[in-house]
């Protein structure tokens, strides 16, 4: 049986008018597990993966799945065991993928402000290169590599100086953003980094931005960075890897970004045009693996009809769901019981924080009650993973979805979890 989907959720549908996430419905998942809770689909992610690596089929290429999208244990244990690498960006990311069980040979290191406590902890850990970010790192790298008698392996990031097209806050290829090397400064800097006896260059990098919808701004980029590797190599430097970061958008409110095999298709042509097609490729997607993939769901506590506005009070706030507050982001909410029968009010949904930012959907037609459930779609990705104790609010639970089915992995946070680290003054002090 064939079950109607809604449109860029292809896991979510309805059945008699239930919400379900892949074969199983989203309110026994709320009454098992309590709201608000973030819910994945293993099948979903797999999916997801497998675009990609159709796209790269026949090709050499590692994808390294950029962590900070969905760190959740359980999902980096479904993406080592499908073979995946990992970008990381801190110690912390680096300890998670041990835990889950990753083959450390496949993890990049990322960001801007690498310690050099975290840089001794991924040399020791054998990690498969580092994306160095600055000169200045390239030195410190330097030292701390020859501190411990070992060679890093680095790939510089570079800055490609293109307009990704995304929203400001997460453009990072552009000559004003923090990140990269400069693509002007960039042979130099690997001139210097193949003169220093602690790295050993094995690629090169860049990464423009997040939630890109069109294609021309990866052409651009790549089209910048072939460019750097026929110069650098041209100067004796040769480059193993070409890593073109992630950045893949998704759909969120009818977004038409490039399937990853589509994409990947005219981006492997334009490689083999240049000569580049039998490198090694590496990608950092992020978003386009988990962001669909997942649904958080919520309660209805309180409808509050007003002079200007109605509001639709949820369980859930932007300390679990911060992407509205931080970035005007939209995510659909839908109902977990359609009402065919209830006309529909219109209504800003907001959580219980107290802050006039906390919303999560502004104008949404709605057909609800107090009590009902909704689900907030596209919580795959740069939810839970930035999600805070804000309020004193405990972070929700998560639970993955398979054809087994439903498996708790991360359990809800207690209060006393919220504030466990804490003591009171001493006597002495008072
Ligand atoms: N590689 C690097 C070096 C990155 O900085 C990022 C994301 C990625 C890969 C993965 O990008 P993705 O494929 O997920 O677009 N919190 C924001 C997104 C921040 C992205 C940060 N870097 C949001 O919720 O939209």
């Amino acid at each position: 049986m064939t079950l109607p989907t809604l449109p860029g959720h292809p896991h979510v549908h309805y059945q008699d008018q239930a919400l379900h996430l892949d074969r199983i419905p989203a309110r026994q998942l709320a009454q098992e597990f309590g709201t608000p809770l973030f819910v994945y689909s293993k099948a979903a992610m797999l999916d997801a993966l497998a675009a990609y690596q159709r796209g790269f089929a026949g090709r050499r290429a590692q994808i390294c799945y950029a962590m900070k999208a969905n760190s959740s244990l359980a999902v980096l244990q479904l993406f080592a065991e499908a073979g995946c690498g990992f970008d990381i960006v801190s110690g912390g990311e680096l300890a998670r993928v041990r835990a889950a069980g990753a083959d450390l040979g496949k993890v990049i290191f990322s960001g801007v402000g690498k310690t050099r406590a975290e840089m001794r902890m991924a040399l020791e850990a054998g990690i498969g290169c580092f994306n160095v970010e600055s000169e200045a790192e390239l030195e410190v790298l330097n030292q701390v590599a020859c501190e411990l008698g070992v060679q890093a392996p680095v790939s510089i990031r570079v800055n490609p100086n293109v307009d990704a097209k995304t929203h400001p806050y997460i453009s990072t290829g552009l000559k004003g953003n923090k990140f990269g090397v400069a693509h002007d400064h960039a042979l130099a800097a690997y001139q210097r980094a193949a003169s220093l006896p602690g790295l050993r260059v094995v690629g090169i990098d860049c990464h423009i931005g997040s939630q890109i919808t069109q294609t021309t701004p990866y052409l651009d980029a790549m089209d910048r960075i072939l460019d750097l590797v026929e110069a650098i190599e041209q100067a004796g430097i040769p480059i193993h890897h070409i890593d073109f970061g992630g950045g893949l958008g998704i759909d969120y409110n009818g977004d038409t970004p490039p399937k990853a095999d589509e994409l990947w298709q005219q981006l492997l042509s334009r490689l083999d045009a240049r000569g580049f097609g039998q490198r090694l490729l590496m990608i950092e997607p992020g978003r386009s693996l988990v962001g669909n993939a997942g649904i958080c769901l919520t309660e209805v506590l309180y409808l509050k009809p007003g002079e200007q506005k109605n509001f639709c009070i949820i369980d859930a706030a932007m300390n679990d769901l911060p992407r509205p507050a931080m970035y005007e982001a939209y995510h659909a909410i839908v109902p977990v019981q359609a009402k065919g029968d209830q006309a529909p009010s219109r209504y800003d949904v907001v959580g219980p924080v107290c802050e006039s930012g906390d919303w999560i959907g502004r104008d949404r037609e709605l057909a609800v009650a107090q009590g009902d459930l909704l689900a907030v779609l596209s919580a795959g990705a740069y939810c839970m993973s930035m999600a805070s104790n804000y309020n004193t609010r405990g972070r929700p639970a998560e639970v993955l979805v398979d054809d087994k089915g439903a498996h708790l992995v991360r359990r809800r946070e207690s209060v006393e979890d919220t504030f466990a680290l804490e003591t009171l003054l001493p006597a002495a002090v008072r």
